[in-house]
């Protein structure tokens, strides 16, 4: 890390810390991720080599630790299939779907996934995440979202989305895993992170960092629509120090 991404990471680190207010929640401006560019540069970053390969590494030691062997996971927001690539590739054993409501995300992620010969192990759907239980397969073992529920526009589409999953467990007992950002306190952090974490990176992907991060949910809203699983074991947790990514397990 340079002199410069120092002095940042230190200026974010004090400022998201001394802050008591919570940044005004701004949904995403691309709520499905249809337009080429964004596509284009979230797919390239999240190949071999990309920024998001530390979160995808990350996710799938997580996601590996919680499905059975020759288990079968429901991937919801699943972009390109980028992580559904990487995580297959760890563990060949599983079988995937993902589903996305942008067809221009599905169709890309179709080509990689034939250029990855992984088309016997991982299927792609256009589908809504927040009504899908009719359609689970009986034999689900876990469902997993990765960057992908600050997409939803409103609180109520969170909420729908949870209330669906909670369907699908009690159609499947499957367990529910997922990994976003926090939405930050101070107004400068959404600008500083891609600074810090992701300055060569085209600006198409450090715009779309920065609205993920306006557009998360903080810890306490999805704390509170987690409720719907009080009849689940339900662990959540925040990353420590610096607080803007945010995991949780239902089961
Ligand atoms: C930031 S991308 C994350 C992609 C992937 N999970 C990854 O980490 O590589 C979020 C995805 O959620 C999708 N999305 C937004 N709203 C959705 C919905 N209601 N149902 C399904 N997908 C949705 C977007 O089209 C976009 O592709």
């Amino acid at each position: 890390m340079r002199f410069n991404q120092l002095i940042n990471l230190s200026r974010m680190l004090y400022i998201e810390n001394t802050t008591k207010d919570l940044l005004e929640r701004v949904p995403e401006p691309d709520l499905i991720m249809d337009n080429s560019k964004s596509v284009e540069a979230f797919d390239q970053q999240g190949s071999p080599g990309g920024a998001l390969i530390p979160i995808y590494k990350y996710c799938a030691r997580a996601i590996s630790k919680r499905i059975p062997k020759n288990g079968t996971l429901l991937d919801l927001g699943s972009g390109s299939g980028q992580f559904l690539i990487y995580l297959a590739h760890k563990r060949p054993d599983i079988s995937i779907t993902g589903i996305d409501l942008s067809d221009a995300m599905v169709e890309r992620g179709n080509y990689n996934i034939e250029k990855n010969n992984l088309s016997h192990q991982i299927t792609l759907k256009v589908a809504d995440m927040t009504s899908f239980s009719q359609h689970v397969d009986k034999n689900l073992n876990l469902i997993t979202s990765v960057f992908s529920l600050h997409h939803l526009p409103q609180l109520s589409d969170l909420n729908k989305c949870f209330l669906e999953v909670h369907l699908a467990k009690s159609h499947t007992q499957c367990s529910f895993w997922a990994f976003d950002h926090i939405r930050p306190k101070h107004p400068s952090t959404p600008d500083l992170f891609p600074i810090v974490f992701t300055p060569q990176t085209p600006l198409e992907f450090r715009e779309d960092s920065k609205n993920s991060l306006k557009a998360s949910w903080s810890y306490e809203e999805v704390s509170t629509q987690l409720h719907i699983f009080k009849d689940c074991k339900v662990s959540h947790r925040q990353l420590p120090i610096l607080r803007l990514y945010q995991t949780f397990f239902v089961v």
